[in-house]
């Protein structure tokens, strides 16, 4: 899981590379490096000092000659190989004339690996990726051009990459192809333009708003003003252009000190954004754009949502939704379990994958697995033209615009909401909505943007009640009913932010076992606020404030009742139960980012972690 980016004109490679690598260190930052082509000679720079290790490849570039013709560069999040500089892409061949960057993982490498070892080739490094760079110089030493070499070495290949290409053979060409992991192409402006290649989008905004998006073992090859598509045959095939609109500026800080604190700020457009346009003036939803017809849905009689993470936890308040307003059975699994558990899917099965990036492997794979079962396949993404954009028979997007933070926090709360329309959807299709309830619910959710945002105008109370705790190592995070998956959420963010031990429990399992661990100085965070089973959570929380546990609450404004049992409350504004969630996590996420500030961490890359999983 890597982020790769690749440029060829006369004028500005480097300068694009490094800038895009920037954009792309959300997929990891292990390592950094660039392979420049001079034409006839390779130049290559990697740096791997963890979060520094962009700053240190700029330093070690910065009075590289001019004249550079075509470059590729690179930022690691290790899978194969220790993330040391060896193994910081792009990888030679034995001459030092092709250079490779890669995302995703060649799964016969060791294999192949040993063949190359037997014709004499010296692989420097412990990664997947060298194989590539070695069977391609193989190719090109029995007369292949590069593109050929490329085509022929990836049939060699098993796997799910991303991967790009040059050779000093061949001055000003970048061939690159894709299998399952994401890859995008463009034109630069102008009359002679750039070709250009990144992992996503965001990486090449400033320079064309034109793309086309690779399938499956397409290859592309790229020189200045020119790009021809072809399959892994060789024959030229006609891309799928998209035209983006998203601004530049939407993918950069906004004032904020980090990425993360501005996307949380971007929490109450992110909410409205997904609503727009969807709940129609006759109380009824519009989901046009779902592609899988109206007679198929109701077709349905059971739900299956995969996920993983952040979006798993979105998921599981679907569950609720679901149930409650559509009355059809719902199970929700991770998607790295499901796939390899025989679930019991068929055509009147709809399987919903919850997925910001449409990228994760695991949920990607699951898809595809339900697809196999004649399941209706339908997933939930920010990020259009998603690899599982592209596997589903129908989308729902989320409008939240690009998330950089590592952390989801906008595309968390966009796929609550996006699935409560779903649940909408369904139960209007099945008769189980009653037109007065929707009127109601609907007003309801339009309402969500703004309470947001008063949650978000006590940032300063929150930051107070995190400087309370900046002593405590462990936390425990209780929740019943729809403010289970807030619990979990809540802990989640809190982990992976300042990496402290932060469990989620429901709050009724305490009693199962747990509540061993409380005595006197735990600290219990518990989502109290006046959804259906707050009298039993109260209980709950009497439980642990009798063994000595210090207490801090999620409360509604002006529940004094509640507060009356917390040594501290984060409040917030009272909604519709089943919408809770999207305004109860709100304090919560508050809480992590500015105890993680507190710690002195970056909250933007927390360490180990990348924005996009394509490795399973
Ligand atoms: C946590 C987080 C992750 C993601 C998970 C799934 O803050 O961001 O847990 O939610 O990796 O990612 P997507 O939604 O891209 O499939």
């Amino acid at each position: 899981m890597c982020g790769i980016i690749g440029a060829t004109g006369d004028e500005g490679v480097l300068a694009l590379l490094l800038d895009g690598l920037e954009r792309l260190e959300y997929r990891g930052y292990d390592s950094a490096g660039v392979a420049l082509d001079y034409g006839h000679d390779l130049y290559r720079a990697r740096a791997a000092t963890g979060t520094g290790s962009l700053a240190d490849l700029r330093k070690v570039v910065e009075n590289v000659p001019a004249g550079v013709t075509a470059g590729i560069g690179h930022t690691r999040w290790a899978t194969h190989g220790h993330p040391t500089e060896t193994n910081a892409h792009p990888h030679l061949d034995c001459s030092g004339k092709v250079a490779v960057v890669h995302n995703g993982i060649i799964e016969n490498w060791r294999e192949l690996a040993a063949k190359l070892r037997e014709t004499g080739h010296v692989l420097a490094s412990d990664t997947d990726t060298e194989v590539f760079a070695h069977l391609v110089e193989e190719e090109m030493a029995s007369g292949s051009s590069l593109a050929n070499a490329v085509r022929s070495s990836l049939r060699e290949v098993r796997g799910a990459f991303a991967l790009a290409v040059i050779a000093a053979s061949e001055p000003g060409t970048i061939v690159a192809a894709r299998r399952v992991s994401p890859l995008v192409v463009g034109m630069g402006d102008g009359d002679n333009p750039m070709g250009l290649l990144a992992s996503d989008i965001p990486a090449l905004l400033g320079h064309t708003r034109r793309f086309w998006v690779l399938d499956d073992d397409q290859v592309v090859e790229l020189r200045p003003g020119q790009m021809r598509v072809t399959t892994l045959a060789g024959k030229v095939v006609e891309p799928t252009e998209l035209q983006v609109d998203w601004d530049i500026e939407a993918a950069e800080k906004g004032g904020y000190p980090d990425f993360m604190g501005k996307e949380i700020h971007e929490q109450p457009r992110a909410v409205a954004d997904t609503l727009l346009g969807r709940l129609l003036a006759d109380d009824t939803i519009g989901l046009d754009e779902l592609r899988i017809t109206p007679d198929d849905l109701r077709d349905i009689d059971k739900v299956f949502i995969v996920a993983c993470g952040s979006s798993y936890h979105a998921g599981l308040v679907a569950k609720y939704a679901i149930e409650r307003w559509a009355r059809l059975p719902t199970e929700i699994d991770i998607a790295s379990e499901f796939r390899y558990r025989d679930p019991v899917l068929d055509e009147r099965t709809l399987v919903v994958g919850v997925s910001q990036s449409g990228e994760t492997i695991d949920t990607l794979q699951a898809m595809s697995e339900a697809r196999q079962w004649n399941a209706k396949v339908l997933v939930i993404s920010n990020v259009v033209d998603s690899s599982m954009a592209r596997v589903a028979d129908g989308v729902l997007y989320t409008h939240a615009g690009p998330e950089v933070g590592v952390a989801s926090t906008k595309t968390h709360l966009s796929q609550i909401v996006a699935l409560e329309l779903l649940a909408l959807y369904l139960a209007q299709l099945r008769g189980t909505l009653p037109a007065a309830d929707a009127r109601r619910l609907f007003g309801k959710l339009e309402e969500l943007p703004a309470l947001i945002e008063t949650v978000l105008a006590r940032e300063d109370d929150v930051a107070a009640v995190a400087g309370q705790f900046t002593k405590t190592r462990d936390f425990f995070f209780l929740g019943r009913h729809v403010g289970f998956p807030v619990a979990l959420e809540g802990a989640l963010k809190l982990k992976e932010l300042s990496y402290l031990r932060a469990e989620g429990y429901p709050a009724g399992e305490l009693k199962h076992g747990p509540i061993a661990l409380i005595e006197p100085g735990a600290v219990v965070v518990a989502v109290a606020t006046r959804t259906r089973l707050w009298e039993k959570m109260m209980s709950n929380i009497a439980e642990v404030r009798s063994r000595g546990a210090t207490v801090l609450l999620v409360a509604n404004d002006g529940d004094e009742e509640t507060a009356a049992e917390a040594d501290a409350v984060l409040w917030v504004p009272e909604t519709e139960p089943l919408f809770a969630p999207v305004v109860d996590v709100v304090p919560l996420q508050l809480f992590a980012y500015h105890l993680a500030a507190l710690h002195g961490l970056d909250v933007d890359r927390p360490r180990n972690l990348a924005k996009t999983v394509t490795v399973e």
